[in-house]
């Protein structure tokens, strides 16, 4: 039996003023997606996958549309209202991993905790459980450049989990990585789909098309299908 839905778009639009023309990215998108689905985002550059993650990653608002994340209207939220239901219900994973150089592993991953407002002793204890669900227990204090891609992207993953979102975002998360540690990153968001999360991911990996229970396709700023 499906389980109640999660995410749910209807006619969304996201247009780009841009030197006087108007870059339609995301042109009446209409989905839902369902607690503990598994999801793959596909299409070609420019297509609009990024923008829609980062609409279902409250990091944007839509052009038109309603957008609903965890039952509450998104589409009609401030900057602040957004930020909070981004940092209770959604963890986001890059491409580019976006850790900051100047903060250890533990630091980087503590960070979303020092906004949520939890205590120096909780956030440690926190920080150095989700690091170590992600294999990371001998690096805590290793500072992003003395980490290999695939470590640095199990950092990322571990800050998306410090404040146990229900929906995870990742955004071509094995776009930089070679095949060995891109591996260990599909096994990793294939157990935490396992453990109950809605996961949607934006990638090409075949690995990724193999787990997931859709594939949608955009193109244009379209679902194809
Ligand atoms: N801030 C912006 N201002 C203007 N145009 C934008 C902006 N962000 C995205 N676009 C345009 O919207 C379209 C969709 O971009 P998007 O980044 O979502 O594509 P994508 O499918 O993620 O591509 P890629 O596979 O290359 O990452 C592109 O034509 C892009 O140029
Ligand atoms: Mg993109």
């Amino acid at each position: 039996m499906k389980k109640p839905v999660i995410i749910k778009l209807s006619r969304v639009k996201k247009y780009f003023p841009l030197d006087g023309v108007t870059v339609k990215a995301l042109n009446d998108i209409s989905l839902e997606i369902h607690q503990q689905e598994l999801i793959s985002i596909i299409g070609p550059s420019g297509s609009g996958k990024s923008t829609l993650m980062n609409l279902i990653g409250c990091l944007d608002k839509p052009t038109k549309g309603r957008l609903i994340i965890n039952n509450k209207a998104a589409e009609n939220m401030n900057t602040d209202e957004l930020a909070r239901l981004r940092n209770k219900d959604i963890g986001f994973v890059f491409q580019s991993f976006n850790l900051l150089p100047r903060l250890t592993a533990l630091d980087n991953v503590e960070l979303p905790l020092i906004y949520a407002g939890v205590d120096r002793k909780r956030r440690k204890n926190i920080a150095r459980e989700k690091l170590t669900a992600v294999g990371l227990t001998d690096r805590l204090h290793h500072f992003p450049n003395q980490l290999s891609g695939g470590q640095q992207q199990r950092v990322a993953i571990a800050r998306a989990l410090v404040n146990n979102p229900k929906i995870i975002l990742a955004d071509e998360p094995t776009g930089n990585l070679d095949s060995k540690s891109g591996d260990e990153i599909v096994k990793i968001l294939q157990d935490l789909h396992r453990k109950g999360k809605t996961i949607i991911v934006v990638s090409h990996d075949p690995d990724f098309a193999k787990i997931s229970q859709r594939i949608i396709k955009l193109k244009d700023g379209k679902i194809i299908n």
